[in-house]
């Protein structure tokens, strides 16, 4: 069984092929963030053309590295995402399935990142608590199995890696703002600014950064350079690290879990693994992260949540399908348990 997997929720095209005997055979992302750099975001139209133009010849290369049989099967991400860029892809997936007579799923893409570590050797057993932090999400999610997703907490405001682009935007650093103020904070003083832990002391698993961002704005004022830059760039970051490991604490706590999955784009920071590390070796949990290229968007994690939901493609009927919202807990588990 051979899966090709297709992901353009956001700004990054990319393609995968996922094999049930070999595993994960190929894949290959094109980031756009030379296309957003400018805008200091993602420009949804720009996002969408640049879909058009890169997903194809992906998909192409995808297929021609790997010498392998025919396809069984096309997963493209249907939701949650920006839904021009969502269009890029299902239509892609829509015309690739109608042309070679192949079944297609529409995946979502948090359960993409989900179960993305259990792409790695040592993936973890069900059930983790899995802390999902990107540009667009921040949740805390009890994964009991695949679709078996339990809510335990999210940002009621701005997502973490916003936080970190925005602040980045307040201190004249580049875009994607999270690797330019883990940069910056590297050279500064995490105790130079006493930024707020939001929602620490209260009980309870849900987060919230926009007063976070008021602080780092009111610090900041005057785009600040040099020492003050550094030292507010890691005064933030460890505002953001410390409440993001008392809610992990919390919620494997709560949960009685004993295995956290990290995954999103700010699974990537140095500084919240490190400080993550810490907190297994003293509490005696496990954290498992996907390699950092399956950290950020990718079609690999696509690829194989449809395999794990193989038995729920269909044959197209012409509709293009895509969901700018879709809430994660509306998934059940697979009808079919495919592995
Ligand atoms: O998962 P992702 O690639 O895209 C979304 O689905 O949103 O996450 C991108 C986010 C951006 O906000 C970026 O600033 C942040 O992840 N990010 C980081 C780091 N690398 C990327 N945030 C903090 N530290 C990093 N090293
Ligand atoms: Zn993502």
């Amino acid at each position: 069984m051979l899966i090709l997997g297709i992901e353009s929720s956001c700004d990054e095209s990319a393609a995968a092929l996922f094999d049930d005997t070999r595993g994960l055979v190929a894949h290959a992302v094109h980031s756009q963030v030379a296309v957003h750099a400018d805008y200091g975001g993602v420009v949804p139209e720009l996002a969408s053309r640049d879909h058009a133009r890169k997903l194809t010849p992906l998909i192409e290369r995808v297929r021609g590295e790997a010498d392998d049989p025919p396809l069984t099967g096309i997963a493209y991400t249907r939701g949650p995402g920006l839904v021009g860029a969502l269009l890029v892809g299902a239509s892609i997936a829509v015309g690739l399935g109608e042309s070679h007579g192949l079944p297609i799923l529409g995946v979502h893409h948090m359960e993409g990142h989900l179960l993305s570590p259990l792409l790695e050797d040592g993936a973890p057993a069900f059930p983790y608590v899995a802390l999902l932090v990107s540009g667009g999400h921040t949740l805390l999610v009890y994964v009991a199995g695949v679709g078996e997703y339990q809510l335990l907490g999210r940002s009621v405001d701005d997502a973490v890696g916003e936080a970190f682009d925005k602040t980045a935007k307040l201190l004249g650093l580049g875009y994607p703002g999270g690797p330019a103020v883990s940069e910056a904070a590297a050279r500064g003083d995490p105790a130079a600014y006493d930024f707020p832990r939001p929602m620490t002391r209260k009980p309870g698993l849900d987060f919230s950064f926009s007063g976070l961002k008021t602080a780092v704005k009111l610090a900041a004022g005057d785009t600040p350079s040099g020492k003050a830059r550094d030292d507010i760039a890691a005064s933030f970051q460890a505002a953001v690290v410390e409440t993001l490991t008392v809610k992990c604490r919390r919620a494997l706590a709560a949960s009685s879990a004993t295995r956290l999955v990290v995954a999103g784009g700010v699974g990537a920071n140095r500084h919240l693994r490190r400080s993550l590390g810490d907190c297994a070796t003293a509490d005696g949990f496990e954290v498992f992260y996907p390699r950092p290229a399956f950290c950020t968007d990718n079609a690999a994690m696509i690829a194989y949540a449809g395999y794990r939901r193989c038995r729920e493609m269909r044959q197209g009927n012409g509709v293009i399908d895509a969901l700018a919202r879709w809430p994660l807990t509306d998934l059940a588990p697979p009808v079919y348990q495919s592995v």
